[in-house]
């Protein structure tokens, strides 16, 4: 068998059963890896990739092992790995995985180094973790990759902001900016799935509720799109005054968080930034107010401020809700410890948009083994967008229209007028 750290291999006969389940939904990707099994595009490269361990990455670990790569996987996060998927892995489908859901800090580094040591060619990163402790403490490694993948907005951000400081050494390609992912995973994925995790941790209803969403990127708008729709009323907060103004145009409410504090039930965290809800927020919140992030780390909500502000602390009210009881005796809920809600208490994007996500991480890695570049951040190449995006219509029965001859001729032309 394959090396492995994962929690049990009994569970494996259940996760094969959800991957199987999640690859009905993806037939962007299963058609890429019928064309990797015949084409072997990554024949003998070895590979690591850091990401959340479900069902929908699990296909995509089939794909790229389809392509010939030799593949080690590992959690992107220590609460967001499923269980009985690691065991599938490794049982049925002979992949290396590292990741057991709730593992320590300690775990998940070790987790981290384990997929280095395996000298890959080629990474694929969600927060940029893996790429970060390469850097860090295998730096004469940087030179021997390709190409790393990264999936998400804080992955891609972390990625710009060492190149800008010429630290980065190696090609990045940003697959969170392709549009095959980001209109689709962080906008309708997080949307929907942000509803799931917190309606699995706390049962509440959200028609009538006053839901604060701290900020309106790509999946704010998505996350109070789905509340408006529930019947919540939605409240934005943002430091941008374009989405600001996008958000009251949408029909929301905008305010700062200091007066939206006072009025919320539900907060929401989901901008990428650090201690968005914080001591002087806290000491306003309703009682019972309920406070939750979607964001890729736990630093949005102040966590360490909250728990030296609280008398009391209640973990585990019910599972993935810890009670905090303030001076002022208002009791606050912090749910999943503050990581991804979506991941922790529900299982993270539907698969159907993970179709797109993963088709342009396998797409990417392929264009990005056909020639290596110098270090720095680039786009997938709009080729890519265009397939993925031609296909996933194709597969949903959807046709459009084509241009003309005539219509082609007139957009590249500057001629005609009134
Ligand atoms: N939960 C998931 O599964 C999932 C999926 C995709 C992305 N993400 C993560 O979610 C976060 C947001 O991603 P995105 O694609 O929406 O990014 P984005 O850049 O499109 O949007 C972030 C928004 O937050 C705003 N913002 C920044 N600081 C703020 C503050 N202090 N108060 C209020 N607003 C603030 C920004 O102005 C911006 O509009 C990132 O950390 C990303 O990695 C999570």
């Amino acid at each position: 068998m394959v090396k492995h750290d994962v929690k049990d291999m009994k569970l494996a006969k259940e996760g094969k059963r959800r991957i199987e389940w999640a690859d009905k939904s993806m037939p962007v990707l299963s058609e890429i890896r019928r064309r990797f099994e015949k084409e072997k595009p990554l024949k003998g490269k070895k590979m690591s990739a850091c990401l959340h361990v479900t069902a929908e990455t699990a296909n995509l670990a089939r794909t790229l092992k389809a392509g010939g790569a030799d593949l080690v996987l590992v959690a992107s996060n220590p609460l967001s790995t499923q269980d009985d998927i690691s065991a599938s892995l490794v049982a049925d489908y002979d992949i290396s995985v590292y990741a057991i859901k709730g593992e320590d800090h300690k775990t998940y580094y070790d987790h981290i180094h384990a997929a280095l040591k395996h000298d890959p060619v080629v990474t694929m990163d969600d927060g940029a973790d893996l790429v970060s402790t390469l850097h860090q403490d295998y730096p004469e490694k940087c030179k021997q990759i390709y190409a790393s993948m990264e999936e998400t907005t804080t992955g891609v951000i972390r990625l710009r902001a060492m190149h800008n400081d010429k630290a980065l050494k190696l090609p990045v390609f940003a697959v969170n900016d392709a549009l095959t992912k980001y209109l689709f995973d962080n906008r309708y994925g997080t949307g929907q799935s942000t509803v799931d995790g917190i309606i699995r941790a706390t049962d509440i209803l959200l028609a009538g509720k006053k839901v604060v969403i701290a900020g309106y990127g790509w999946c704010g708008r998505g996350f109070a799109m789905r509340c408006k729709g529930m019947g919540a009323n939605v409240i934005i907060t943002e430091v941008d005054p374009i989405k600001a103004l996008e958000a009251v145009m949408d029909g929301y409410l905008v305010m700062p968080m200091q007066k939206a504090a006072e009025q919320g039930d539900l907060f929401v965290t989901m901008t990428g930034d650090i201690n968005v809800l914080r001591k002087e927020h806290f000491q306003h919140l309703k009682d019972s107010a309920i406070i939750a992030n979607s964001g890729h780390f736990n630093v949005e909500i102040d966590i360490p401020a909250l728990e030296k502000l609280a008398k009391k602390k209640l973990t585990q009210v019910r599972q993935y809700v810890d009670a905090y009881e303030l001076p002022n005796g208002n009791t606050v809920f912090l749910l999943a410890e503050g990581r991804l809600i979506n991941l922790a208490a529900a299982e993270g994007h539907p698969a159907s948009v993970m179709d797109m996500s993963f088709a342009t991480q396998a797409l990417a890695t392929e264009f990005a083994l056909k020639e290596k570049k110098n270090p720095g951040v680039y786009l997938v190449p709009k080729e890519v967008e265009d397939y993925i995006s031609t296909l996933k219509l194709k597969t949903m029965g959807i046709e459009i229209d084509q241009l003309t001859e005539e219509q082609k001729e007139y957009l590249s032309s500057w001629e005609m007028g009134t």
